[in-house]
């Protein structure tokens, strides 16, 4: 008999749903929440509010396109964790109640796995083990994939994401939120001719809050002596920002790729959409002897059809959760 699981994701500011059946994603619907760029942010108040005003039509669409009858389902796999807290309770609490009217099971998904092993929604897929460098809005963190479910993080930041130092300097820079998209964009027509320093932090972790302030104080500096220094050179500072936060990102995935002897590369996550880092894999890795491996862009950013592909695997190890789980903000891979 197939396996037929509606996944649901709602750990920050996208609304999403899904259904995947054995294994294979039928739909992944997203709703984004463009209230957040009038505030520069996220505001999680806003976010769980919109939340709860999108699920059920995420869901009802997410079944229609897959043309499945909530009947067929075998379970609901949501994300537990990690994310804010009331985003996270509409999803969790959606599950729930959708789960028992159904007298189906529930599985619980860690969305930084999820983010990993959105690799295995489409062709082709790593083989194990894999390095995967994922990158989203709160976590920057290489993870070194032994198996769908056994996961192990080698490295992280010990401070802001590398979607946060997007987003962060896109703010400074007078950009809508979120600005990793815009700066991708922009950067296209410029030059990095700016040169921001490279935190020396140990090890295969990471470190972005030093780059935010240099670039404070660089703009501040400049902008000083021309007033206009921003709008005259808005492609360049982002061709330069981007190539710095690039940078920064492959020389760690680099060290871990050596370290470990591991040639399957692959990246997740927000930021993972970003041209510069995708380009920039596929040069170093042809000079490593790489193999590797870039999401498309509906599997990069927030989606349930990766939650639903972490469910199935899950499912297939009898992997379920009890009717009184709770989300979990802080939830370790
Ligand atoms: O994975 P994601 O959708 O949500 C989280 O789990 O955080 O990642 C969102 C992050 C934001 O910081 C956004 O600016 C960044 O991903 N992002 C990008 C690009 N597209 C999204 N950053 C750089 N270049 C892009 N093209
Ligand atoms: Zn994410």
């Amino acid at each position: 008999m197939s396996v037929i699981i509606l996944a649901i994701e709602s750990s920050c500011d996208d609304t999403s749903a899904a259904i995947i059946k054995d294994g294979v994603v039928l739909s992944n619907c997203v709703a984004n929440q463009e209230v957040h760029k009038l505030y520069g942010g996220v505001v999680p108040e806003v976010a769980s509010r919109a939340h709860q005003e999108n699920i059920i039509p995420v869901v009802e669409m997410a079944l229609k396109k897959a043309n499945i009858q909530k009947e067929e389902l075998s379970a609901v796999a949501f994300t537990r964790g990690p994310g804010l807290i009331g985003s996270l309770i509409v999803g969790v609490s959606f599950s729930k109640a959708f789960a028992m009217s159904l007298g189906i099971p529930m599985i619980e998904v860690n969305h930084m796995q999820a983010h990993v092993l959105a690799h295995f929604a489409e062709d082709p897929k790593p083989s194990f083990p894999f390095l995967c460098l994922t990158v989203s809005g709160g976590h920057t963190q290489i993870v070194l994939v032994k198996d769908h479910l056994n996961m192990k993080v080698l490295g992280q930041t010990i401070d802001d994401a590398a979607g946060e130092a997007f987003d962060k300097t896109g703010k400074l820079l007078g950009l809508d939120y979120p600005a990793g998209p815009l700066i991708d964009k922009m950067a296209k027509n410029g030059t990095a001719k700016f040169d921001f320093p490279e935190p020396q932090v140990q090890g295969i972790n990471f470190s972005f809050s030093g780059l935010k302030t240099a670039i404070l104080y660089f703009l501040k500096r400049e902008i000083k002596e021309n007033p206009a220094f921003i709008t005259e050179n808005i492609e360049d500072i982002c061709a330069s920002v981007q190539d710095r936060i690039v940078t920064i990102l492959m020389k760690k995935l680099r060290k871990a790729a050596r370290q470990s002897g591991i040639k399957e590369i692959a990246i997740a996550g927000g930021v993972s959409a970003n041209s510069g880092l995708r380009n920039t894999l596929k040069e170093w890795g042809e000079k490593e002897g790489w193999n590797t491996y870039i999401p498309s862009f509906q599997y990069c950013t927030d989606n349930a059809g990766m939650i639903g592909v972490t469910g199935y695997y899950k499912f297939l190890n009898n992997d379920f959760t009890s009717h009184d789980a709770v989300p979990v903000a802080r939830y370790q891979i």
